[in-house]
């Protein structure tokens, strides 16, 4: 089991109110899913995806990654957790505009403290897996929307995450352009890749192998299509 949380909660106090986002979310993930979540604007999505994604910690209830309870562990554990176990991908890029494709990919290497050389392979490996050798050298002003999101693609794979994660991904293309991204998530979820992404639209959703419904911070329907 990659993901195992059980009865998650998570409380927002703002101001004078108290918003109860996610009331006691229970949801197993094995390796090798392809799992879509669905539901309406504010059930709880994006908050879910923090939580899964080591970038937010629930107020009550466990999470397992990798069956290590990740509730234990502190700032600085979880963002080597992000860097090696997680990759995100927005709706929006989130590109450095000033860096090449390239340069934009080994970014998570860097981090992580890879050996340049290896890192640099690595990563013209990934930009080539999502079609983008010939544009390794160009700014994020230099691509297309698509071309955008795959170089954001190959930078969420750069470090061979046990989760890819997307909010939205298709959210910002052209149906088109859509299309080829979610072609892209299912040839690499066939070659054993994890993904689990957030999407409104139920067409992207049938591509996936399981949709998980998410009204007012429960887990409304789990369904294997
Ligand atoms: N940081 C925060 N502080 C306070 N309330 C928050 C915070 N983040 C989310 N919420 C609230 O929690 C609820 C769930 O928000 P969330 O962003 O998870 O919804 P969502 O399902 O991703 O919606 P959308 O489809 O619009 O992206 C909403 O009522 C939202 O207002
Ligand atoms: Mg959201």
């Amino acid at each position: 089991m990659i993901i195992q949380t059980n009865n998650i909660k998570r409380v927002f106090e703002v101001g004078s109110e108290t918003v109860h986002a996610l009331k006691g979310i229970n949801l197993n993930v094995e390796s090798g899913e392809f799992i879509s979540i669905m539901g309406p604007s504010g059930s709880g999505k994006t908050t879910l995806m923090n939580i899964i994604g080591c970038l937010d910690t629930p107020s009550s209830g466990e999470y397992f990654l990798n069956n290590q309870l990740v509730n234990d562990l502190n700032e600085d554990q979880l963002a080597i957790i992000r860097n090696k176990e997680i990759g995100f991908v927005f709706q929006s890029f989130h590109l450095l505009a000033k860096n090449s494709a390239l340069n934009n990919v080994l970014l998570p290497m860097k981090y992580a403290g890879a050996d340049m050389n290896d890192a640099e392979r690595r990563a013209k490996y990934v930009l080539e897996q999502v079609g983008l050798s010939d544009r390794i050298n160009h700014g994020p002003s230099e691509l297309s929307g698509g071309q955008q999101q795959r170089v954001a693609i190959a930078r969420a794979l750069v470090n061979k995450p046990s989760i890819l994660f997307a909010d939205e991904p298709t959210g910002n293309l052209d149906s088109k352009t859509g299309e080829d991204v979610m072609n892209l998530f299912k040839g690499l979820n066939q070659e054993g890749q994890t993904i689990i992404l957030i999407t409104h639209e139920e067409n992207i959703a049938m591509q996936s192998k399981r949709i998980v419904n998410i009204k007012d911070g429960l887990i409304e329907s789990d369904e294997r299509i």
